[in-house]
């Protein structure tokens, strides 16, 4: 059966001593705690190395929040999977909004990156979600079935099983605005009915589907009681540990 995830996106934030500072925070909160479902952190890749120095990796995985989408080569300034993995990283978030928007990742690219990342056994963190205009329009369901279709139909079976999705309504990110429980639902039953059609029940019913998007401690119980919400990948509430062990506790 699928996993419950709480996922940490430290996004472009924290100096290497308070990453890993906030790293040590983490671990040390986990060892006090039964905690209900796994939990992640995905930092920069600055801290990838220091920070899994510092972690007990039976308690708390690492990644990354990015990968390329080439092996090795004449690329200045991006980092491989292969590199990733050698840190000791087991997951990596790809299509975040924030890479589709501002750094125009599109789906032929993360097709690519979702690859090298399985390559390398990383297990991919894969973001989608429609923007404000999508979801008041009411195109948001099909919006996302087009990002699915479009960078992960080509994956065996075997392969789409080891993804995690994380839904993230663009509006929601980092506005405060978060999703209610019930707009979350619908979607994570779409999103689970898009795999189903494809890949079969099992394959479906398997795959943890995380909700992203102004998730606090005050929200999250009532977003993970959704039976097809299967934990979260936080922004803002994963900087500060506190804040961050509120959610995973939720489960
Ligand atoms: P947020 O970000 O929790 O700060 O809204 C979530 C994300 O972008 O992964």
């Amino acid at each position: 059966m699928r996993k419950n995830i709480v996922a940490g996106n430290w996004k472009m934030n924290t100096t290497l001593a308070e990453g890993v500072k906030l790293a040590e925070d983490v671990n040390k909160a986990l060892e006090n705690v039964d905690a209900k479902c796994d939990v992640v952190i995905c930092v920069p890749f600055t801290h990838l190395a220091s920070v899994n120095g510092v972690i007990n990796a039976d308690k708390l995985g690492l990644g990354a929040e990015n990968c390329a989408d080439h092996k090795s080569g004449a690329y200045t300034g991006e980092v491989s999977a292969p590199m990733v993995a050698s840190t000791g990283a087991k997951y990596v978030i790809l299509g975040h909004s924030e890479r589709r928007q501002y750094y125009g990742e599109t789906s032929e690219i993360l097709k690519e990156k979702v690859n090298l990342a399985l390559e390398n056994n990383l297990t991919p963190i894969f973001c989608i979600g429609e923007v404000l205009e999508q979801r008041e329009d009411g195109s948001y369901l099909e919006v996302v079935k087009s990002q699915i279709e479009e960078a992960l139909f080509e994956l065996s079976a075997e392969d789409f099983g080891k993804l995690i999705l994380a839904y993230e309504p663009v509006w929601a990110i980092g506005t405060g605005k978060t999703a209610t429980d019930d707009q979350a639902q619908e979607m994570h039953a779409h999103i689970r009915g898009v795999i189903a059609e494809k890949y079969g029940k099992e394959v479906a019913d398997n795959t943890s589907i995380l909700y992203g998007g102004s998730c606090k401690p005050s929200n999250a119980k009532a977003l993970f009681a959704k039976p097809d919400v299967d934990g979260g990948l936080i922004g803002g509430a994963s900087l500060d540990a506190e804040s961050f062990m509120g959610i995973v506790t939720a489960f």
